[in-house]
């Protein structure tokens, strides 16, 4: 049985907790810790749990009962409650993004290396099956090399969003869209092409007045084997329509799940491949579904991965090489320059003291509340 510990009890943590009591043969919730207490204790009643409750989460990394810190606390907290936890020999779950800089991600991952611990960050879309069945159709290698990939990471957060104490400055937030929201897509994004060799980018705040932070990014993308990329976030998009499109030499696959397949006149004008639609859709369709999604199929692989000591899907270097492709759009879009990749020690953006003192700041915070009243989240 695994002892999980919940640092941060807000709007987010339902989704961590409903997870652990659907394990209940496999982990039990033996803390649940918030600087507003109030909130572990609402949390501690709603979902009928039964565990003590913490103010600080240095409370819990003396309890030997206690093996798996799952953290949903502000994004400039995770380094120093993960770094913490995997010193006091603890597992770690963090939120995304994993941290506010590379440098304090190459120290979560040295620590989680030192402990011998696992270390996950959550990007539970990529436990979708179509995210899932879609990974494995580009790497079975049916659509040929992939030349293009279009990301359109749409999301429409009202003004009040930005209200919330922690979010809107580049300070507690870490950064915008881009990094809070597109940190998904971005994270299918490399997982599914790898890194970019290099990006530019421009970004900008259109609609959001009390955020210090963009809300709309746009950045073009290139690969070492030659593929082209583009990427947009943003949180002004009605609709909010969210897409990658992988555009292969054979045929384009994408999510939500979709195929086109064109083959060559011989003059070069397309006629549909429809063979070729079948064989791959067949191809889709033969494998499994996931038994578990999202968050439930996330926390699933950790635990298995704690119990099997083996390395989660989601691991520090991988959410690491999601916060680098999010730190060089922040360089380039604020440098004006073509960025490359990857991004290390020497990097202009590498602690989180070099972005604070060059990002430009959109707009001044003028309105904070500490919470919501109504604070359901969709995700
Ligand atoms: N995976 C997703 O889809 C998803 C969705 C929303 C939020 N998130 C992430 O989850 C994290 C939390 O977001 P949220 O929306 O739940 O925010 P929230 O403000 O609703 O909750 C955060 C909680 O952490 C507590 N807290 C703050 N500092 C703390 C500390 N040092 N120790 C203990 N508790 C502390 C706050 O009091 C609050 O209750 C963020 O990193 C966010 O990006 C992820």
């Amino acid at each position: 049985m695994i002892g999980v510990a919940m640092v941060g009890t807000g709007g987010i943590s339902p989704r961590h907790l409903q997870a652990y009591l659907t394990f209940s043969a496999r982990a039990e919730i033996r803390a649940l810790v918030d600087i507003v207490p109030e909130r572990a204790h609402e949390k501690a009643k709603t979902l009928n749990i039964s565990a003590p409750v913490y103010d600080a989460y240095q409370r819990i990394l003396d309890d030997p009962s206690i093996q798996l810190v799952s953290i949903a606390t502000p994004p400039s907290t995770h380094a120093e409650i993960a770094m913490a936890a995997l010193a006091a020999g603890k597992h770690v779950l963090v939120e995304k993004p994993m941290a506010s800089s590379l440098a304090e991600c190459d120290q979560m991952i040295q620590g989680a290396k030192e402990a011998g611990r696992v270390l996950s960050v959550v990007a539970q879309n990529r436990f979708r099956t179509p995210m899932m069945k879609l990974k494995r159709i580009l790497d079975s290698g049916v659509i040929g090399r992939v030349v293009h990939v279009a990301v359109e990471s749409y999301w429409w957060r009202g003004p009040q969003y930005y209200d919330l104490w922690w979010r809107g400055t580049w300070e507690s937030e870490g950064g915008g869209v881009t990094l809070n929201h597109a940190v998904h897509h971005i994270d299918a994004l490399q997982w599914m092409m790898g890194s970019p060799a290099s990006l530019t980018a421009e970004m900008g705040n259109v609609g959001h007045e009390n955020a210090e932070v963009e809300d709309v990014s746009v950045a073009i993308l290139r690969f070492q084997q030659g593929a082209m990329g583009q990427l947009t976030s943003s949180v002004v998009h009605h609709g909010q329509e969210q897409k990658l499109l992988f555009q292969g030499e054979r045929a384009a696959v994408g999510f939500p799940w979709q195929i086109q397949a064109e083959r060559s006149q011989p003059n070069g004008f397309p006629v549909a491949n429809r063979g070729l639609v079948e064989e791959i859709q067949a191809l889709y369709d033969s494998y499994p579904a996931l038994t578990y999604e999202h968050h439930l199929g996330q926390i699933d692989d950790v635990l298995t991965a704690i119990e099997h000591q083996r390395v989660p899907l989601i691991d520090g270097q991988s959410g690491r090489r999601t916060l680098e492709i999010i730190t060089a759009i922040y360089e380039s879009a604020t440098l004006g320059k073509r960025v490359m990749l990857p991004l290390g020690p020497d990097s202009t953006f590498y602690q989180k003291d070099d972005l604070l003192r060059q990002v430009p700041r959109f707009h001044t915070k003028s309105r904070s509340v500490d919470a919501f009243s109504v604070n359901e989240i969709t995700t």
